[in-house]
């Protein structure tokens, strides 16, 4: 690169900082390195309120190191989070009727407007593809990998996948005493969208007896089976790990309820209740569902979450005060890595099958409600 190129790239002054999609422990771990990193190199960052809907109307505000320093162990994020401002199919009330409206270019406005020379967007899946999308209309930003349901392509692995499992792995912990006392079979749905990972590592740390995940279709027949054979072994209880999304073999997801969302519109949930009924009715075992839910999302990080983040963080915010943009900031073999968005934005990574996780847990007696 030749010098007055080096110079143009090292003009950055201002940066925005954006949280998007649902709460994730963590984010308020990645908004603390990314100011303490800025205010080192005398960058000053402004905070933009509710995900991209801040850079639709111009809802900011400028973050000091002083302020900041304390949110490491705070959940939630400070800026506010959305999952329905998609600047790019905004619902906006005209003539009477609630439609979906393209008001990029406001945001382009809106971003000269509030001085900023680079964006940092912390989200999962539909924040990398607005940011994106907005990468290609000429604003410079990076990504930050966000989500519990730890199902990004490009990364590893997210921030907040960790603390999620830790609370699951607690949760089945609690359960596990009163399946004991009781002999019950015990059902406890995690979250993690199409994607099983939370209960596969929830499960396998909270030792479950049966794991149902979206990857691998179970059959009430043969979770059922798998129930009577540990019964017969002498084992008194069974617990069972629904992920959300998990669904029988030809049957769909149960969808809770469809909101404004225009990456993913249904909200998944309650698949647990009717793999309680189902066995219930199958077993004859009297039988108790909890759905962890939102529980799973919110309270403070884990250190390994807050270590992540606080990386992230500081790699975005050196590789924006540097002048890269268009990348996700990611974590592979250990190294954090910058991926190109055309690349990271592309498709989810779910569970496959053949994951050691999957084959040590089948080698150790635990079902997928797979088996023939
Ligand atoms: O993507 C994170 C997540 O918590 C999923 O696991 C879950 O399906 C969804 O968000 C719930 O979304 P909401 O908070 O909008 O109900």
């Amino acid at each position: 690169m030749n010098a007055s190129a080096e110079s143009e790239k090292l003009k950055i002054r201002t940066l925005g900082v954006l949280t998007g999609g649902g709460d994730c422990p963590g984010l308020n771990a990645v908004i603390r390195a990314i100011v303490l990193t800025a205010e080192r190199s005398n960058v000053r960052v402004l905070g933009i309120r509710n995900a991209f809907s801040g850079l639709i109307h111009k809802r900011f505000t400028e973050l000091e190191a002083v302020e900041v320093d304390p949110l490491l162990q705070r959940g939630g994020t400070i800026l506010g989070s959305s999952n329905r401002d998609n600047p790019f199919k905004y619902l906006m009330t005209i003539n009477g009727k609630h439609q979906p409206v393209d008001v990029s270019e406001t945001v382009i406005d809106n971003f000269k407007e509030m001085g900023l020379d680079g964006l940092i967007a912390i989200g999962g899946d539909g924040t990398l593809k607005i940011t994106y999308d907005l990468v290609k209309k000429g604003i410079p930003a990076i990504c930050v990998p966000k989500t519990i349901d730890n199902d990004l392509m490009a990364t590893d692995v997210t921030f907040g996948f960790d603390t999620a499992v830790g609370v699951a792995t607690e949760a089945i912990d609690r359960i596990r005493t009163t399946a004991e006392s009781h002999g019950r079979l015990m059902v406890v749905e995690v979250m993690g969208r199409n994607a099983g990972w939370i209960a596969l590592f929830s499960g396998l740390a909270g030792g479950a007896d049966v794991i149902l995940l979206p990857e691998i279709p179970f059959s009430i027949g043969a979770i059922a089976n798998a129930i009577h054979e540990d019964r017969a072994a002498g084992k008194n209880f069974s617990i069972i790990v629904v992920a959300e999304g998990a669904h029988e073999i030809g049957g769909d997801v149960v969808v809770k309820r469809t909101v404004d969302d225009p990456t993913e519109p249904r909200r998944l949930g309650g698949v647990g209740n009717l793999v309680g009924q189902l066995l219930e009715e199958q077993t004859g075992i009297d039988t108790r569902v909890t759905i962890l839910g939102h529980i799973q999302r919110g309270g403070t990080p884990s250190t390994y979450d807050r270590n992540l983040s606080t990386r992230f963080g500081v790699h975005a915010a050196k590789n924006a005060i540097e002048g890269n943009f268009g990348y996700l900031i990611a974590l592979q073999s250990g190294k954090i890595e910058l991926v190109p968005l055309a690349e990271a934005a592309k498709g989810q990574r779910l569970v496959s099958p053949d994951n050691d996780f999957i084959r040590v847990a089948r080698s150790i007696g635990i079902s997928f409600g797979d088996e023939i």
